[in-house]
């Protein structure tokens, strides 16, 4: 018998880029040929937390949808769906939003970066984020959530709302659900600089590559990607300060499904005038596939809502149920275990 519940999602804004595949996308794909039970959501319900134009949101909810297919996500054994097609999401939400701190909803660094200097003024649902999120985990009793580096704190807060939940009305009835981080590209950085995240909302195009990107605008990219004058080091802790150079060859390690240390071992001492082309290369051969698959399942909507349809159903057959049980244990009239 199954008994990991795998359970992610990606919101539908802008393009995907290199960052969402090799820190999130990447990993569910491969977590699928395990012995596990995988959800994958488009969590358009998170999108909004900023202002989205609705005619786009319908539009970029079908891409990610496309790309999850298009990366290696088969629909006949992940289900994938759209997040607010499964009202329980947000009904755990307001139910878990009871048990949890404002001073722990103070901590989230993402909060505090995308309100920027004047959070008075950001929407509760940009604060309340991180408690649906915890929802959409908690709502499956989820084992285990596979995400990029940035997202271990709100998986630490999905933990201690459960944690919390499973205090006050029952043990064990949440399991506390782990983060996947995995493999080398799990804090892909920006290409114009190494210190900070490769990011949609990054103003330089050149700083990400997308998914959506032709091969020729990956390879100059990758041409003109911040680097310092050295060749590169044959050991990784030699790294140093080296943010960009570290990024490029974490980056080719991910790819490649190879460590650092091998791509070390190939390209240690090499000038980046040598390496860069091999990576954009290797970048091209990767991306490339996908976006092509991806303009294909776009170009009949029908199928792709079908799949989305057909995962909606079955998400909410597993989600409905937990719902009454939570109801039951708050004591919601017209609910029993
Ligand atoms: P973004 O952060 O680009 O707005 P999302 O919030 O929809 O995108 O993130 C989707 C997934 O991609 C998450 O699991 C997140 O951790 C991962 N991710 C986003 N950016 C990066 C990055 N630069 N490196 C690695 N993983 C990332
Ligand atoms: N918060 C995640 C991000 O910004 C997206 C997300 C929403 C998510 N709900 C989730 C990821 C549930 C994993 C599980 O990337």
């Amino acid at each position: 018998m199954t008994t990991k519940r795998i359970l992610s999602g990606m919101q539908p804004t802008n393009n995907l880029h290199l960052g969402n595949y090799l820190g999130a996308l990447k990993n569910w794909v491969k977590i699928q040929e395990e012995d596990a039970e995988c959800l994958y959501c488009v969590v358009d319900l998170h999108a909004v937390t900023v202002p989205q134009d609705p005619a786009k949101l319908k539009q970029s909810t079908r891409e990610i949808a496309a790309a999850y297919i298009a990366a290696g996500i088969d629909p006949k054994r992940s289900t994938i769906f759209v997040q607010s097609s499964v009202p329980e999401h947000s009904q755990l939400m307001w139910a878990l939003s009871t048990m949890t701190q404002v001073g722990k909803l103070n901590r989230m660094t993402q909060f505090k970066d995308k309100a920027g200097k004047n959070a008075e003024k950001a929407g509760l649902g940009l604060y309340a984020y991180p408690v649906l999120m915890a929802a959409d985990i908690l709502i499956y009793k989820a084992t285990h959530v596979p995400v990029g580096d940035d997202q271990r704190q709100h998986l630490e807060l999905a933990r201690d709302i459960a944690a919390t939940f499973n205090h006050r009305f029952e043990d064990d009835f949440f399991p506390l659900p782990e983060s996947l981080i995995l493999g080398e590209g799990t804090r892909v950085m920006s290409l114009r600089d190494g210190t900070s995240k490769m990011s949609k909302s990054d103003a330089s195009d050149l700083s990400r590559i997308n998914f959506t990107d032709d091969a020729d605008t990956i390879a100059k990219k990758i041409r003109k990607a911040k680097t310092d004058p050295d060749p590169l080091p044959n050991d990784e802790k030699d790294f140093g300060d080296r943010a960009e150079a570290r990024n490029l060859i974490s980056i080719y390690a991910a790819l490649n499904d190879q460590s650092v240390a091998d791509v070390l071992e190939e390209y240690g001492g090499q000038e980046f005038s040598k390496f860069k082309p091999a990576l954009a290369d290797l970048a091209v051969s990767k991306l490339d596939p996908i976006n092509s698959r991806m303009n294909e399942l776009l170009s009949d909507v029908g199928e792709l809502d079908r799949i989305l349809e057909a995962g909606g159903a079955k998400a909410r057959s597993i989600a409905s149920p937990i719902m009454n049980d939570v109801y039951a244990q708050m004591g919601f009239w017209g609910h029993a275990k």
